[in-house]
């Protein structure tokens, strides 16, 4: 059975790369996919794979801030009833079945996909697994995005990525090796788009916008399948380039929004980069 339908694959058309929507899944209590199944991948991953925190955090939060549950991988999984936490397995294609499922799921969405931006490059899976009311602060992510509800109930706020919310200084500080978290403010609220997401639904995030997530009052496992494209990496070097600039005192322009590119700032930040020549932490 396809994973998606072609109901879905019309609706990704019309969405992507700049609209945030729903689209739905068939990977509802697939055996990859089960506590049970996700104890067992937390154990094989390298623990660098492998991130948790508290759940209980505002929206908004200081990554210094967070902390840890001194809990063990296992013990966070099975747990995850009472525990109040979330955990996210990270690059779970290292492992070759679930390299397979996400190929599988991928592999429907790139005759959506590849005619807009191209090859989908670097094929990572994300799963993460939350108490119920559990919170994953407001930040962006690198690379383009389709989460898959598969257990439990989830609300997810998305803001666009607009200057003021993602300021280009806070964009080219992430491309140096800044974290992802970005401040919240409730005024966002009202130009997002907030899904409340069931088992079966998914949602395409679109790529650097920042997002929230708030969990329901269940256990919750979510599949987040992700790809970057040329155009990600060359906007990534652009912001780069930026970074530079800016230190030497310039104020440069923000690189150009997608499809239009950003090749002369890319090439410039990886010719610098390819002589040894940039500055730590540039
Ligand atoms: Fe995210």
């Amino acid at each position: 059975m396809a994973i998606f339908s072609d109901d879905d694959l019309d609706r990704l058309r019309s969405y992507y790369p700049e609209r945030p929507g729903e689209l739905s899944h068939t990977l509802t209590g697939h055996p990859l996919l089960t506590l049970e199944s996700l104890v067992e991948l937390g154990k094989r991953l390298p623990r660098k794979s492998v991130e948790y925190n508290a759940g209980d955090l505002p929206y908004g939060v200081d990554p210094d801030k967070v902390s840890h549950t001194g809990l063990s991988v296992e013990d966070t999984i099975r747990g995850i009833e009472e525990c109040g936490s979330w955990m996210v397995l990270k690059n779970v294609d290292q492992d070759p079945a679930y390299k397979a499922l996400l190929d599988e799921a991928l592999n429907e969405l790139a005759p959506v996909i590849e005619p807009v931006s191209g090859e989908m490059l670097t094929r990572v899976g994300f799963i993460f697994v939350s108490s119920p009311d559990a919170v994953t602060p407001f930040h962006l992510d690198p690379e383009h995005n389709v989460l898959l509800q598969i257990r439990g109930s989830k609300t997810m706020m998305i803001v666009p990525g607009e200057k003021d919310v993602v300021p280009d200084e806070k964009h080219e500080a992430y491309h140096v090796g800044g974290h992802r978290n970005v401040p919240w403010q409730d005024d966002y609220e009202g130009r997002g788009h907030k899904f409340e997401l069931t088992p079966g639904d998914a949602v395409h995030v679109p790529l650097m916008w920042p997002h929230w997530v708030k969990n329901g009052p269940e256990p919750s496992i979510s599949f987040s399948i992700t790809w970057k494209s040329r155009w990600v990496y060359e906007e990534a070097d652009a912001r780069g380039m930026n970074h530079l600039l800016r230190k030497w005192g310039m104020n440069p322009a923000s690189p150009a929004a997608f499809p239009k590119r950003s090749a002369g700032k890319a090439y410039a930040y990886r010719a610098l980069r390819k002589a040894g020549v940039l500055p730590k932490g540039a």
